[in-house]
């Protein structure tokens, strides 16, 4: 069972399931919020594919649906720091509440747990240094981040006092298709296809460390599968870049001046360094990310959005009614 299996990683990683391991059979369990769609999960093969629409809070479908699984991978989530700050109340509800229920139902029937989440839950780091490791002291910045942190938590007490057969993982920022463009490279891409300046928070010089959507999948395959009981692994690909050089790269694959973009006020809170070692993930379970040349995966991404308009569209004028609003707010 993958829960948020709709949305943008969810369904990167039901597809590369449904393709590479043809034994297994999926059940996706999405509310199909603003952020997941049913397009995500278009074309894959129904007797191998359910769709559950439905909320991880639901005790009673949950427990209906986890009886009958033997893992379960847990990506549902509200994803987006920005809306955090507008509105953290959804993040509690399904990002602490949803996993405690998804917890207690593992569980009563013994079912194998993995917890995605996100390199957040350590706060953030200084521009000339260091990096992310499994020990690395929780900091969380956002109501997003601290929401994460909280239900990563959860498992490991889950783990500890109850034998919970559970594996976390704490990924770096993905891009590629079906991510929501809210985010801050579909969102770039999606503006200048509409003829909309481009919009970079702040200094432009924080870093996040991006990784391709399809190494993210293979590595929760793999930790699924070969992982220690118990372990946290942290996914990376040592993709670090500053938010104006990725700005830039998508600028220039566009054929767009250099400088047709806005600066805009900065998050609040905004964490200034993401980075990654990823080397316990490579050492012990031999996982390696092969999409590592940014500038393929970006070209491949731009792609992707330029040949599913309508796959965007719809969303994007009520994106940018949401981020106005907020900016006039001061
Ligand atoms: P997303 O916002 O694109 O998708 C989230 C999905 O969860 C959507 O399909 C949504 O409908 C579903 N959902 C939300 N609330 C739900 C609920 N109460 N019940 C059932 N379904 C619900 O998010 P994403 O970017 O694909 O992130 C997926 C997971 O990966 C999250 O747990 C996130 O914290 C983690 N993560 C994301 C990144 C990243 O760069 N995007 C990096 C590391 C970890
Ligand atoms: O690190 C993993 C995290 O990466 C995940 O846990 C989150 O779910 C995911 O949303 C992402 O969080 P970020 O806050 O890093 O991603 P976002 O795409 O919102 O922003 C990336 C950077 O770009 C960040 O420094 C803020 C900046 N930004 C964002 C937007 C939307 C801009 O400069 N302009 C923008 O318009």
């Amino acid at each position: 069972m993958v829960t948020g299996g709709a949305g943008f990683i969810g369904a990167n990683f039901v597809r590369y399931v449904i393709e590479k391991h043809p034994e297994v059979q999926v059940t996706v369990l999405d509310k199909l919020t603003y952020a997941g769609k049913r397009e995500n999960l278009a074309g894959l093969p129904s007797e191998r594919l359910q769709l559950v629409v439905g909320d991880i809070g639901d005790e009673n479908l949950v427990d209906r649906l986890v009886k009958q699984t033997d893992a379960v991978v847990h990506f549902a989530a509200e994803s987006h720091n920005d809306n955090s700050l507008q509105n953290p109340k959804p993040f509690i509800q399904t990002n602490i509440v949803g996993t405690a229920v998804l917890l207690e139902a593992c569980r009563k029937y013994d079912v194998r747990y993995h917890h995605v989440s996100t390199d957040e839950v350590y706060g953030d780091l200084p521009l000339d240094g260091g990096k992310f490791t499994p020990d690395s002291p929780y900091r969380p910045s956002s109501p997003y981040s601290a929401s994460k942190a909280a239900s990563d938590m959860l498992v490991r007490a889950w783990v500890r006092s109850f034998g919970l057969r559970a594996t976390l993982s704490n990924c770096s920022n993905n891009y590629g298709p079906y991510q929501h463009i809210e985010k801050f490279i579909p969102r770039q891409i999606t503006n200048i296809l509409c003829g909309i300046r481009p919009k970079l928070y702040g200094t432009g010089q924080n870093v996040r460390d991006w990784i391709y959507v399809d190494d993210h999948s293979a590595a929760v395959w793999q930790i699924l599968t070969a992982g220690r009981i118990g372990e946290t692994y942290l996914i990376g690909a040592n993709g670090e870049k500053s938010n104006q050089e990725v700005l830039t790269a998508i600028l220039e694959t566009m054929g767009q001046p250099l400088d047709a973009y806005d600066w805009v006020r900065d998050r609040p809170g905004h964490d200034l360094r993401y980075a990654i070692d990823a080397s316990k993930l490579q050492r012990e379970l031999g996982w390696q990310p092969q999409y590592t040349d940014f500038q393929q995966g970006l070209r491949a991404t731009i792609v992707w959005y330029q040949e599913h308009r309508d796959w965007w569209k719809k969303d994007k004028a009520v994106v940018e009614a949401r981020y106005a609003q907020e900016l006039k707010k001061g």
